[in-house]
């Protein structure tokens, strides 16, 4: 079967499983037209961050859209922050966000349980009846300030065999600030956000992890002080992973213009800061690579760095922009591409491949345009930038959710 295969099939530490699983596809009739020489097939990849806004900001984002621009970008799996209305803290909660996925999801969608109530940091969500059915927990677009809550919620999410998926921010550090507390802040006069307000929260919950042995997910690191928590931690044994986003990779405060699609929550940091997160890349400190796909509105985001919305979209860009800017220069082979955008989150979260698998001709050249996404969030850094890389078809479960 597999000798058949005219496609190149990137299949990363999967193996030949995953080229039997394509050689099946491909021989059916439905799919044969993408098993061309042209192509390059990689296993579904797997975004363990991104907001899709139902329920409650239907407006942003919904999961029809969602999960059609994630298709569109070559995901068959995400994992959905809790940042909702109602948020998910009960099962109750839980249960608004389950029936829309169940109903409008085109890829499989895992929703995160919040860790607080209302994600207002004061006290534990219901863990217990959430665990069933949610990734890990998480109160990502805040941080969990008390480090005595974060203990408990550690404890009890060890106990339900669920990792903690951390938004490491302190508030107390934030002093008004939007934009990296770095040069570009200096020179035009903005107010900045210090490093330390995401280092700081890591390495107090290294050691909370050291003394409860959960497992322990952070979130969108961006500073090179976390590269370097997080390196020393997994020396010492701990279960960490992290992730980081695109636009950390391959964009700096030095990118920065007047414009709120520059603007989300970590910000771009410095050029020192980029090169220690693509380090941490090669070395295997960061274990996988997620979008944090934020979609707001067009008014949201309009109001520039300091008033616009923190978040900007990235789930149809994600791989364009990594393999344009990190694979073809030689930065980053791009079997360990494959690894970090499906392999590592699928094997940290648990989240099976089955008969996914989506089909890209890396030759095809394009310019980022966000009036062409499928999602209704369009602020992103990236607009006007030429990639290469475009997505064919995306297969979930053997069933054709995007072709191009
Ligand atoms: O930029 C961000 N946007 N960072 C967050 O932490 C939250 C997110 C959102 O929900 O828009």
């Amino acid at each position: 079967m597999t000798d058949k295969i005219q496609a190149k099939v990137m299949t990363g530490s999967l193996g030949t499983s995953f080229s039997e699983t394509i050689g099946a596809a491909l021989s059916s009739p439905g799919f044969a037209v993408f098993n061309s020489p042209h192509y390059v097939i990689f296993p579904g990849f797997c975004d363990v961050h991104v907001h899709f806004r139902e329920p409650g900001f239907s407006y942003k984002e919904t999961m029809k859209t969602g999960s059609k621009a994630s298709a569109r970008g070559g995901y068959t799996a995400v994992c959905t922050m809790p940042n909702l209305n109602p948020v998910p803290d009960t099962l109750e909660h839980l249960r608004c966000q389950l029936a829309r996925i169940e109903a409008d999801a085109c890829i499989q969608v895992i929703p995160y349980g919040a860790i607080t109530m209302g994600e207002q940091g004061q006290t534990l969500a219901d863990l217990e009846a959430m665990a069933p059915y949610v990734a890990g927990f998480s109160d990502d677009g805040r941080g969990v300030q008390s480090e005595d809550l974060m203990r408990q919620a550690m404890l009890r999410a060890k106990a339900l065999g669920k990792p903690i998926v951390a938004h490491c921010e302190d508030n107390s550090l934030l002093r008004g600030g939007y934009i990296h507390d770095g040069a570009y802040a200096k020179a035009h006069g903005h107010r900045g956000i210090c490093s330390e307000s995401e280092w700081g929260p890591i390495a107090r919950d290294l050691k909370l992890v050291k003394e409860t042995g959960v497992s322990y997910h952070v979130c969108h690191i961006s500073t090179k002080e976390s590269v370097a928590l997080i390196r020393q931690a997994k020396a010492e044994g701990l279960d960490v992973t992290c992730e980081t986003g695109p636009h950390y990779l391959v964009m700096d405060d030095s990118d920065l213009q007047e414009d709120g699609r520059f603007k989300m929550n970590p910000p771009l940091r410095s050029p020192e800061d980029r090169e220690a997160l693509v380090q941490g890349l090669l070395d295997g400190t960061i274990d996988m690579i997620a979008t944090d796909h934020a979609p707001h509105s067009a008014e949201e985001k309009a109001k520039g760095l300091e008033k616009s919305a923190f978040g900007v979209v990235g789930i149809e860009t994600a791989f364009p922009i990594l393999y344009t800017c990190l694979v073809k220069p030689g930065i980053l082979p791009l079997e360990r591409l494959v690894e970090l955008l499906c392999v590592n989150p699928r094997k940290r979260f648990g989240i099976g491949l089955g008969q996914d698998f989506c089909v890209w001709d890396l030759e095809a050249e394009s310019v980022v345009d966000p009036g062409a996404f499928l999602s209704l969030g369009k602020a992103t850094p990236f607009a006007g930038w030429k990639t290469f890389g475009r997505c064919v078809a995306t297969v979930r479960d053997g069933r054709l959710v995007y072709s191009a």
